[in-house]
């Protein structure tokens, strides 16, 4: 039978690229989002795969959304922890909501799917955890306390939880994007961008298809020995 995947904000940006990219590979996909419904919508009608609508940073919606994903399609084998935020500002402008939305639905959405998916996975012996982190997670980023800490703060999580299905069968990975060619990189003001692009060795921003590989190879049987890593895709913009 097909593994079923969760991507949450699965509809759009990165996410989409994930969910088209684990459709081909003969998964059964099911895209969360957050609050758009038209692009849900159109992103459904157009790909044939399902969408659901919850707020990854509601603990009991998550757990709710995954037991419906789990009576219509099965039991979840991979989670793909893409939904993400900024409200991006420097700290003397950075409202405590700035702050707070961000942690909870950036980090705080990693756990609740988490607590939603991990144990099952557990007790079949079989599963797959992806986390999508940041560059700005690593190499920090002005005008982004919020966003930074909590990016770092999957880095630390992943690692961790890695530790806890390491003999279970379950792996836990994350990914770092660079600067991706998307319509959260696009709100950033056009000058501060071009400063950023002209920063990145490779010359130029990221598609979200190129992170979307990486997924695949991170959820696959030929990813069982590969756990608590972080895989960097960011046109070399930060090597370590
Ligand atoms: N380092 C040091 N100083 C900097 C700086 C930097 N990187 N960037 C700006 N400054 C300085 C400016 O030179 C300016 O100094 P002066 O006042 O002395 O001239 C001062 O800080 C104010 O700069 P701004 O005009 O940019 O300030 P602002 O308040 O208008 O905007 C900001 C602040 C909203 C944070 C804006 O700088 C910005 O959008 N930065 C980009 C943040 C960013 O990269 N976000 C990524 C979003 S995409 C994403 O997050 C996906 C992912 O994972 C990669």
């Amino acid at each position: 039978m097909a593994r079923v995947a969760i991507v949450t904000g699965g509809t759009r940006g990165i996410g989409k690229a994930i969910s088209l990219a684990l459709k081909a590979e003969g998964r059964t996909v099911v895209a969360n989002y957050g609050g758009n419904d038209d692009a849900a919508r159109a992103f459904s009608d157009e790909h044939g795969i399902a969408v659901y609508r919850w707020d990854v940073g509601d603990h009991h919606a998550c757990i709710d959304g995954c037991i419906r994903v789990t009576e219509d399609v099965g039991p979840v084998d991979i989670v793909v922890n893409n939904a993400g935020i900024t409200r991006d500002g420097t700290l003397a402008r950075m409202s405590y909501d700035d702050w707070h939305d961000v942690m909870r639905i950036n980090l705080g959405g990693c756990f609740n799917m988490a607590k939603a998916c991990f144990p099952g996975m557990v007790e079949r012996g079989w599963g797959r955890i992806v986390n999508i982190g940041s560059i700005n997670g690593q190499a920090g980023q002005y005008g982004q306390v919020n966003y930074a800490a909590a990016k770092s703060g999957i880095h630390g999580f992943t690692k961790a939880l890695a530790q806890e299905g390491a003999k279970k069968g379950v792996t836990v990975n994350a990914i770092a994007p660079g600067y991706i060619d998307t319509d959260m990189v696009a709100a950033v003001p056009a000058p501060v961008l071009e400063k950023i692009v002209a920063k990145i060795p490779v010359g130029r921003l990221g598609q979200a298809t190129e992170i979307a590989r990486g997924v695949v190879f991170l959820t696959s049987d030929d990813g069982g020995f590969v756990t608590g890593s972080t895989l960097s895709i960011n046109g070399g913009q930060h090597m370590y």
